[in-house]
């Protein structure tokens, strides 16, 4: 199962590729997380993709080409993965069908998770998340059972730095600016799916689960 997950900020990736990735066993590849996990480890590429990521801009193609590159080049990947958050512009798109095409291996679904503007700004700015496992709440709409408290380990859950009002209406309107002509891309080759995001977090899953049915 070869499946990328796309959606503007908040729209709910990485709620629903946990799920997704549960139940199927396949690898859950997220750009984003993949960043965060570098600049807390301090590394190189941690320090490259910080700056673009503290101003809510993209960072750049060839440095995120080049880390998808390496992760879907794993072993693991045999089985199928689920891209989170990439590709993100066409030209990644673009370095994916080549990738793709040398590893002999074609897209089943992409997944848009499609959810209106205005609800973006408040599922982001109330999102907190876990330092330790990286498990995604919201002070309202998926609370932990204890306020503040990771559910799996007790952790202090935190706020991500973009997740401030000021880097929110940035990203959104970066990531608004590259989504059409990728649905473009996407739907003329036939392999877009739209979900319905703005329903509840289980029927959403629901929904994806129905058409990874098919591939099952
Ligand atoms: P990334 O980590 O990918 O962030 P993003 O795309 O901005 O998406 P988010 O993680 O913010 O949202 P999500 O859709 O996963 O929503 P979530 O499930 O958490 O990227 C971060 C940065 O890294 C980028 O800005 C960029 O700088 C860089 N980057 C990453 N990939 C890149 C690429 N390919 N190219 C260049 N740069 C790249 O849900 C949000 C909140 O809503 C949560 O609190 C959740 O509990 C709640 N929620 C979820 N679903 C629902 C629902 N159905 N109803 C109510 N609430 C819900
Ligand atoms: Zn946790």
């Amino acid at each position: 199962m070869n499946l990328i997950l796309m959606g503007l900020p908040g729209a709910g990736k990485g709620t629903q590729a946990e799920k997704i990735v549960e139940k199927y066993q396949i690898p859950h590849i997220s750009t984003g997380d993949m960043f965060r996990l570098a600049i807390k480890e301090g590394t190189e590429l941690g320090t490259k993709a910080k700056s673009f990521m503290d101003q809510g801009e993209l960072v750049p193609d060839e440095v995120t080409i080049g880390i998808v590159r390496e992760r879907l080049s794993k072993d693991d990947c045999e089985k199928g993965f689920l891209l989170d958050g990439f590709p993100r512009t066409i030209a990644q798109a673009k370095a994916l069908d080549d990738l793709l095409m040398d590893m002999s291996k074609s897209l089943d679904y992409v997944l848009h998770v499609d959810v209106p503007m205005e609800q973006l700004v408040e599922r982001l700015t109330g999102r907190r998340i876990c330092p330790t496992c990286g498990a995604t709440y919201h002070n309202e709409f998926n609370p932990p059972e204890q306020e503040g408290v990771c559910d799996k380990d007790g952790s202090a859950l935190i706020q991500r730095k973009d997740d401030q009002p000021e880097t929110v209406s940035k990203r959104l309107e970066v990531n608004l600016e590259q989504t059409q002509p990728m649905l473009d891309y996407y739907r003329d080759k036939g392999y877009l799916v739209s979900i319905n995001g703005s329903q509840e977090i289980d029927k959403v899953f629901q929904d994806i689960d129905d058409k990874l049915g098919d591939l099952v």
